[in-house]
């Protein structure tokens, strides 16, 4: 089977760090056309930055890495120090990247590379909130056509928010971009709270990572253990939960994930619900489905198939 082509939009944060790895160190899986880089857990200077760190520890310095929105379309840009802390990559000691960040803009790339493959052979995996690739949709209508499918990190409907009581915090940061990407007509498999919440790294799973031995899998073990606080204080979890590498795990393993095909939208008006996801998980509205709502995952064949991936790199 041949490598699934697809452009990552991610704002690193150490679990983009993760995800991003993994599509790296998966080639026969997945091929990496780009990533663009949007403001959302940190600035937008740092999310350029962080990916091309990540880039290098995992020596693939060849990846073309575009620096895109630094704001959300409407709303002031909401970002997550309190998680990630105040690098966003908070955890290893790594070093600044070499690597250039490309010159062109990340939604023109998005479109470009869309226009210049073939119709229905790329996959957009948006790690973050939702800024460039609904203003690329906006800039650039024709290209909606011309996606294979978008495998998305974000949303919740039984866990609620992490950010708001309603939002998780990708969609929470640009909900207009986010009703933009869900209205598109493009069909979605979104990957929210329900799910990623079970993608838990105890400690038996940090110390594997850890015991692969190398610097990206010591580098992961350190994200994590960094990553973590924020769930622990919080939920009272048994580790980090690695929301967006469930994106990068779907591509390689669908098998892994299960969910409903339902139609979900985007809460744009009401402060209180901002950002919401609202998902039609029981059928009850004539809503068109539009997404694969994912609510479950084979935990231990999720982390047996990341380390052994992390190992290759
Ligand atoms: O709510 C979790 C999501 O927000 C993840 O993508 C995390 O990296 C942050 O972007
Ligand atoms: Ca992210």
């Amino acid at each position: 089977m041949t490598a699934r082509k697809i452009i990552i939009d991610t704002d690193p944060g150490q679990d983009d760090a993760v995800a991003i790895l993994l599509a790296l160190a998966s080639p026969e899986d997945i091929d990496i056309l780009g990533i663009t880089c949007v403001a959302g857990n940190v600035p937008l200077e740092l999310t350029q930055k962080n990916a091309r760190i990540v880039c290098e520890l995992a020596g693939k310095n060849d990846v073309k890495v575009f620096a895109g929105c630094d704001r959300p379309l409407r709303r002031d840009l909401v970002t997550a120090e309190h998680v990630h802390g105040k690098t966003g990559l908070d955890g290893p000691i790594l070093p600044d990247p070499q690597m250039v960040l490309q010159d062109a803009h990340a939604v023109d790339f998005i479109i470009d590379t869309l226009r210049a493959e073939a119709p229905g052979t790329v996959t957009l995996c948006p790690l973050g909130p939702l800024t460039n690739i609904a203003t690329a949709f906006e800039k650039a209508p024709d290209i909606m056509d011309r996606v294979q499918e978008i495998v998305l990190m974000g949303g919740g409907y039984f866990e609620g928010g992490n950010i708001t009581p309603a939002a998780e915090f990708n969609i929470y940061v640009d909900p207009q971009a986010a009703d933009v990407v869900f209205k598109s007509g493009i069909h979605i498999v979104v990957m929210p709270l329900d799910v990623t919440h079970k993608a838990l790294v105890t400690k038996t799973r940090n110390d594997a990572f850890r015991a692969i031995g190398t610097p990206v899998g010591t580098a992961v073990a350190e994200m994590t253990d960094f990553f973590e606080r924020f769930d622990k204080e919080k939920y009272g979890s048994e580790g980090a939960p690695l929301h967006d590498p469930c994106v990068t795990a779907y591509l390689i393993s669908p098998n892994l994930f299960k969910g409903r095909h339902i139609n979900v939208e985007i809460e744009t008006q009401s402060e209180l619900t901002m950002g919401a996801t609202v998902a039609d998980w029981w059928g009850v509205s004539d809503r068109k489905p539009n997404a694969l709502f994912i609510g479950d995952l084979d935990a231990d064949g999720f982390f047996s198939l990341l380390t052994e991936r992390l190992a290759r790199l």
